[in-house]
């Protein structure tokens, strides 16, 4: 089955606190007009952006109700990001947030391709990811260890084989941040990085 049911969702939505990475996104996108965000979940992160056109897709179903309430300015709809329901260059940006490492390679090159097409030509795609650095602090390098000890069904790259997969796709990279995320229990203020890397299609 592709996305999540109805209790993950759920869990999801109660557990997503607000960190310094949503802070990041809102500060790049700042100014920019026509979003897409694909895999937006509860649209905490949208609901904080101003943008004359705002679409948030997931492809779980459940968390529509839960980003039309969170995101109350924008469109929400269910889409596979293998599949985007939208005519080609309507966007002059996609943000995808934690969604990517959901889709096995294939998968994933079909929707790089897909954000390409939605996109204008020079139009930017904000992709952030968890796990991507390769020089782990020892609380980094203890929580990934904690978050996989049951097995991975996820497919993290590290930043070179996301800046890879989006070159194919024909996306340059304009710029790199490691903004942090909340990691765990709040009440322990463990902190791990996220990528949030900024590219532009190519002409
Ligand atoms: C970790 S949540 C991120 C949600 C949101 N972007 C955020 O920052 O809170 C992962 C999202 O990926 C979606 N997802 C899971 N598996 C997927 C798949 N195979 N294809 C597309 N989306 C998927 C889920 O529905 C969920 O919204």
């Amino acid at each position: 089955m592709k996305g999540w049911n109805r209790e993950k969702v759920a869990a999801y939505s109660v557990g997503r606190l607000p960190s310094p990475a949503d802070d990041c996104v809102v500060d790049i996108l700042r100014g920019r007009e026509h979003i897409l965000e694909m895999g937006c979940g509860p649209a905490v992160v949208s609901g904080r952006l101003s943008a004359s056109q705002l679409v948030c897709t997931d492809i779980s179903e459940a968390f529509l109700p839960v980003a039309r309430v969170n995101a109350p300015a924008s469109t929400v709809l269910c889409a596979d990001p293998v599949t985007l329901p939208f005519r080609d260059g309507v966007f002059d940006t996609v943000l995808a947030m934690a969604v990517l490492h959901h889709l096995e390679k294939s998968n994933l090159d079909t929707a790089l391709q897909e954000s390409c097409r939605v996109l204008k030509p020079r139009g930017w795609f904000l992709l952030l990811e968890d796990w991507s650095f390769t020089d782990p602090s020892p609380t980094e390098l203890e929580a990934k260890k904690a978050r996989f000890e049951k097995g991975q069904d996820e497919f993290h790259l590290t930043w070179a084989e996301w800046d890879s997969a989006l070159g194919s796709a024909g996306f340059d990279l304009l710029k790199r941040q490691w903004p942090e995320r909340l990691f765990g229990d709040p009440s322990e203020k463990r902190r791990v990085r996220m990528m949030a890397a900024l590219y532009s299609r190519r002409l």
